[in-house]
């Protein structure tokens, strides 16, 4: 594979026809800081740029986690406008998927939590391994999904599973995740690459205007609902920003302990 932008966090690679990207922070289970989320950004910007491109992949490095979330380490000590510039930046993100000329399949290796799932639901197509663990686990955190979550859950789910999970904030294992609807295929973890390639074979040779120009209408289908619900989630993601419960439970999970809520 060939790191073509910030090697450190997001390497692509790829062919004529397919490009893979790779959020590559193994150690932080991939978690999406400021260089992830912009070096995503300029990935999508580059592959696009070859024309005869049908297809993106997008994976996590490492055989633990595709994402497990924003970085809350490094979420955890921003001030106002610093977290609001990287909601903001993590939509722009997640938009950038969803808005690339080509499907964009969702290769999930391991843990995708939170903005992890969040990252995987923008994609068109969802194929996880059997040892793939899914969640929004916001509200342990005393937040709520930021990049999307709480408007993509439920196109995917319907509302009912959308309130199970994110009320609960429980992890899902990639079966019951497939018979929900939140991913659209399961293969063993050992096959897992075989699976995303057959996969993306199917629409590498189909006719690519039809399938860019079906992309385009699925995605307008549904978009204006999206884009107000978008806005409201990151007023009110910012609002619980500002809450002792979500000192309480960024803190908990550094220092590796339950948290203690007390609804302030
Ligand atoms: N941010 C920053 N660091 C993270 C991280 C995250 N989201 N997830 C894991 N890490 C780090 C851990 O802190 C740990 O670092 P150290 O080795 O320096 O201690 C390393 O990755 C390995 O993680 P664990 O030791 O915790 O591994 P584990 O196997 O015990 O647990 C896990 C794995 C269940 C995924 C656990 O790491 C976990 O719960 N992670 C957090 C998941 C989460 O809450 N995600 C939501 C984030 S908020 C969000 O995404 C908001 C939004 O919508 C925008």
């Amino acid at each position: 594979m060939t790191a073509i932008i910030d090697e450190n966090t997001v390497l692509t690679g790829g062919d004529e026809v397919r490009a893979d990207i790779v959020i590559n922070r193994p150690k932080a289970l991939n978690a999406l800081n400021v260089d992830v989320l912009q070096g995503l950004i300029l990935a999508l910007e580059k592959v696009q740029k070859q024309e005869s491109l049908r297809v993106i992949t997008i994976t996590g490095a490492g055989t633990k986690a595709f994402v497990a979330g924003a970085d809350i380490a490094w979420m955890a000590d921003l001030g106002p406008r610093a977290i609001a510039d990287y909601v903001e930046l993590g939509q722009r993100a997640m938009r950038a998927i969803e808005r690339a000329r080509v499907p964009v399949v969702a290769v999930v290796n391991g843990y995708a939590l939170g903005g992890g799932l969040e990252l995987a639901m923008a994609c068109d197509v969802i194929i996880a391994s059997d040892k793939a663990k899914l969640g929004q686990p916001e509200v342990k955190l005393g937040i709520i999904p930021g990049f999307g979550g709480t408007q993509r859950l439920v196109q995917r789910t319907g509302i009912g599973t959308a309130r199970r999970l994110i009320y609960s904030g429980e992890m899902i294992e990639a079966e019951e995740a497939l018979r929900l609807g939140l991913v659209d295929k399961v293969v063993s973890a050992e096959e897992l690459q075989e699976g995303a390639t057959a996969f993306c074979n199917e629409i590498i040779n189909k006719a690519p205007l039809a399938v860019q120009q079906a992309k385009r209408l699925l995605r307008e289908s549904s978009e204006q609902f999206l884009l107000s619900g978008l806005q409201r989630e990151v007023e009110t993601f910012l609002d619980l920003f500002q809450t002792a419960d979500r000192e309480e439970g960024m803190q908990a999970f550094m220092e590796k302990r339950e948290a203690k809520f007390t609804g302030k």
